[in-house]
């Protein structure tokens, strides 16, 4: 499919390297939780990439300068319950003084459609960026529920970051969402009947939690 120019893809062989061992049906939970905190610092790296910045003056041991801090309020990152926390455990790593919020939302099991039912936001998201998390983008419905939601919260930027895309879902969130960048580690081929990504690396959850 031809990627759209807000639709990252994150080609660098080292998240293509852990991609591979996540994948694998054999890794452990806990390479699983691992892996994918390893990974998230990695696309955290990537999604940051063009945030404004502004000057500051400071003094090193040895003399003044100029240097450069991120602009405005801190970042917030927005899980969407419950696979979002294992991307949002990286991502602190990477920015340990980010705001968090969080969604929560199911998949109705027979329609896929989905249900919110958590909403805990900052109090002051205007002024923030808003970094979106969920390992799948599988249907789409769930990252688009969350969107809406936060854009009602009026923050200064929102971006949506995943360790999967399913080509559906991705039509679908662009469709929604023609407004928000879209950062991934990789398209997968299809959703299956039960909107799980193929060939995908299962339910992200379970995986995750060791729940099944
Ligand atoms: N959620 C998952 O955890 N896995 C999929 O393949 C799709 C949605």
């Amino acid at each position: 499919m031809a990627v759209a120019a807000d639709v990252h893809v994150i080609d660098h062989p080292l998240v293509q390297h852990k991609l591979t061992l996540l994948r694998r049906k054999e890794t452990s939970t806990n390479s699983f939780r691992r892996l994918l905190s390893e990974l998230s610092m990695l696309l955290a790296y990537e999604v940051t990439r063009d945030m404004p910045m502004h000057e500051v003056d400071i003094e090193t041991p040895l003399e003044p300068m100029r240097s450069r801090l991120i602009d405005g309020k801190k970042t917030v990152f927005v899980s969407i319950l419950r696979a979002g926390a294992g991307i949002l455990d990286g991502m602190l790593q990477v920015i340990p003084g980010a705001r968090i919020a969080h969604i929560g939302l199911y998949r109705d099991p027979k329609t896929l459609v989905a249900v919110e039912y958590y909403f805990k936001v900052p109090a002051d998201m205007d002024g923030r960026d808003a970094i979106v998390v969920d390992p799948m983008l599988a249907t789409g419905n769930s990252a688009v529920a969350a969107v809406d939601r936060i854009k009602e919260t009026r923050p200064r930027s929102i971006r949506f970051v995943c360790l999967l895309a399913a080509p559906e879902g991705l039509a679908h969130f662009r469709a929604a969402h023609p407004d928000v960048p879209v950062y991934t580690a990789a398209i997968d081929r299809q959703l299956d009947a039960q909107g799980y990504i193929l060939p995908g690396l299962g339910d992200a959850g379970d995986r995750l939690f060791g729940t099944k």
